[in-house]
Parts: C-alpha cells; structure tokens; sequence
C-alpha cells in the first residue's frame, strides 16, 4: 500500500513546496487543510528542532500517520541569537511582519555588527517518535532600512552579499535556490528514496497503535 505523509501546516505556500518535492514518489499526501479538526501544536521548543519535532510528532500521534513539519525564523549575532524561535511573534502574539522589522529595527539602531542568518529545520516523524531531521541555514546581514517588496517576514530586512540584494528584492526562484528553506528542502529531496525506505520501515512496526486519521476529517476522500 501506498504510504501517505500528512504536512503539519495549514500554509498553502508550504503545502505547495512539499508537494512539488514528492511529486512522482509513491506516497500520497495530505494537510492540517484536510484534517480540520485536529487541535494546534503548541510551539514552546527553546530550539527550531525541538519545535519541528513537536509539531510533526503532535500530528503523527494523532492521526497514526507519518508527519512533516518545519520551523524557521531569523537569529541575530549581536540579539544572542533573536528573534529565533520567536521570529512569527517577536513584536507581540498578533504582530504583524511590519510590526516584527519595527522591532528589530529599533533593537539594531545602535549596533554595528549586522550579522545574522535565517536558519530552517525540517521534522519527518512517524507516531511512535522517531523522526528524521534536515537543517540548514542562509547567512546574511540587517539592513538599516527595509529594500524591496517581494516576500515576507524580515525579507525586506536581510541584506544578501552573494546577490547583493535583500531577500525581498529576489524573484521567488532566486530566493528557493539560496534560502534556509530551499536548501533544507533540497537536502530533503536528495535524500527522498531513503526517507521513503525508512517510512516503511517504520510503519511496518508500529502497525498495531494506529488510530483512525478518518475521525479527525469531514469529507476528505482520501481515507
Ligand atoms: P514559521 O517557520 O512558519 O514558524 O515562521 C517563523 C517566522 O520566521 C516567520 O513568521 C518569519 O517572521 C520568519 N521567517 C522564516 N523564514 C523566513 C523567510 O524566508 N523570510 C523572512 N522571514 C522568515
């Protein structure tokens, strides 16, 4: 039978990015979009590892059904390391992207070394704990004022010396060949057939503690 593999996010952006990894893979599928009912993770990890773990493993423990999920953010040599886990929130629970560059930029008035470096771990975990994880990083420099329109977050913020451009003045494919994301998705996809192999394995184990994933959807018809 065809393995399915839930991505632990309700981001259609996301969604699509995984989608277009495993395309042409044999597994099938799904979303947070096709299981409405399941509770939010709560994020409390001190590290983007232990947030991408929870996440998935929140999901797979659920729905008895193997689960990726992703954390990122942006982390400042001279703020020790912030915003970090707390990049989506920095400026407040509802803080808006505008609200966070605010912030940041007002906590960098006075600091000469701009350093810092988006970082992005990815979580494969299957229900009974174990996961797989990818991580990788994009070095880069805060502006002093935003440049750019494009993308999201602190793209306006983030000077990038290869291209010598901030991020939000890259084309979307400019940014996925250079960025923490694309390039921990892209170490994903080298490995795909052994992610897939190690899936199997796996499930193959656990079989006996699977809950029914069909409780948690209205009308998905993948069952
Ligand atoms: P999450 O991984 O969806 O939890 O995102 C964490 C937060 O980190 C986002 O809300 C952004 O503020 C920031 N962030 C992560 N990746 C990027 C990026 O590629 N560009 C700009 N900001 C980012």
């Amino acid at each position: 039978m065809i393995p399915m593999i839930v991505l632990a996010t309700g981001n259609q952006n996301k969604v699509r990015e995984f989608q277009e990894i495993l395309a042409g893979f044999p597994v099938r599928i799904a979303s947070l979009k096709d299981f409405p009912k399941i509770p939010e993770a709560i994020e409390d990890g001190k590290t983007f590892e232990e947030n991408a773990y929870k996440k998935a493993l929140h999901t797979a423990k659920i729905l008895g059904l193997p689960a990726i999920a992703d954390d990122s953010g942006l982390c400042v040599d001279a703020l020790d390391g912030e915003p970090g886990v707390y990049s989506a929130r920095y400026a407040g629970e509802t803080a808006s992207d505008d609200d966070n560059c605010r912030k940041l930029l007002a906590k960098m008035e006075n600091i000469g070394n701009r350093q810092a470096r988006f970082a992005c771990v990815i979580s494969i975990a299957v229900p009974s704990g174990p996961a797989l994880t990818y991580e990788d990083f994009c070095e880069g420099e805060i502006l002093r004022e935003k440049r750019g329109v494009s993308g999201f977050g602190y793209d306006p913020l983030f000077w990038f010396p290869p291209l010598g451009k901030s991020f939000a003045e890259l084309s979307p494919a400019e940014k996925n060949r250079v960025s923490h994301r694309g390039k921990a998705l892209a170490q994903l996809r080298g490995e795909i057939d052994k992610v897939i192999m190690w899936l199997e394995q796996r499930l193959a184990e656990e079989k006996p503690a699977k809950p029914d994933h069909r409780q948690f959807t209205d009308d998905w018809s993948g069952k």
